[in-house]
């Protein structure tokens, strides 16, 4: 980007982004933006923010936005993150869905599940419950979903370097779960990648997923202002089964909604139940 960021361009901008995805960006992360966009100012032979928004504006078939969308989009993950929802499942949920159910499907959905750890991770864990449990939740269907179209692609494919192998994944369960690949990476096996079913879909826009038992919406309400926040957490509660459950990230929280959702300590960790 040659020129400077003017406020107005600044302003324009996170309107843009607050609408298309619901990120809120701060007061002063221009440098943020500078940093993120910089090679599609270049690509696209454009000079200044202003006349990116401008480009956005005109209608045409360009995958402008989504590339837009995708580099300030924040996609960290790894393996089990933060362990204790992925032991809630194992230890809570999956025995008393396993009780309830009597055998009819299980649904959860990982919402913004970002490269595909999040969904792949719970897959693993019902795997283990399963051969733990022979014959009990035969059926059981991960969805999985988000805004952006190349972690999707990543997630789909259920290819990682090393690197990303490394961050959250026991040498076993590599070792289960996992064969090493032509090019020096790790495929997921077949019977892990088969449970999860990835789709793309806009928290901002409608839910046409039906009801799931367990939703995990993890690590990214944060970058949502709090209107924004609720609405989307009484969607997601309208979206769950009765007795369902939701499970969020470790630095977030439900605040004003307690009619909708019922506070599970599970020491260590919480989770919520449909109310
Ligand atoms: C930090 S990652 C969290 C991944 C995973 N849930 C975890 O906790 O490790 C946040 C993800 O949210 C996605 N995201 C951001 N805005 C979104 C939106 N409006 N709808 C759906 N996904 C969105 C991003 O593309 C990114 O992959």
């Amino acid at each position: 980007m040659k020129a400077e960021i003017t406020p107005q361009e600044y302003e324009a901008f996170k309107t843009f982004l607050q609408d298309a995805c619901g990120i809120l960006l701060g007061d002063n992360k221009q440098y943020l933006v500078k940093s993120r966009l910089r090679r599609i100012l270049e690509e696209n032979s454009l000079n200044s923010l202003g006349e990116l928004l401008e480009r956005l504006k005109r209608p045409g078939r360009s995958n402008l936005k989504e590339v837009v969308i995708d580099a300030m989009t924040t996609n960290e993950t790894l393996w089990f993150r933060d362990n204790h929802p992925f032991r809630i499942l194992q230890e809570k949920l999956l025995p008393e869905f396993a009780e309830r159910k009597n055998n009819q499907p299980l649904r959860i959905w990982s919402a913004a599940c970002s490269t595909g750890q999040e969904p792949y991770s719970v897959a693993m864990v019902t795997e283990e419950f399963r051969r733990n449990r022979p014959g009990r939740l035969r059926d059981v269907k991960i969805v999985a979903t988000d805004i952006s179209k190349s972690v999707l692609e990543v997630a789909r494919r259920g290819e990682y370097e090393m690197l990303a192998i490394g961050r959250g994944l026991s040498p076993e369960r590599q070792k289960q779960f996992f064969a090493s690949s032509a090019n020096g990476g790790w495929q997921i096996k077949p019977q892990i990648k088969s449970m999860v079913e990835f789709k793309e879909l806009n928290l901002l826009e409608r839910y046409l997923l039906g009801k799931f038992d367990v939703i995990l919406c993890r690590n990214v309400l944060i970058y949502f202002s709090a209107d924004l926040k609720k609405d989307i957490l009484t969607r997601l509660h309208a979206s769950l089964n009765p007795d369902g459950y939701l499970i969020l990230g470790a630095s977030e929280s439900l605040n004003g909604l307690s009619h909708l959702y019922e506070m599970v300590q599970c020491h260590p960790g919480i989770i919520y139940r449909k109310k």
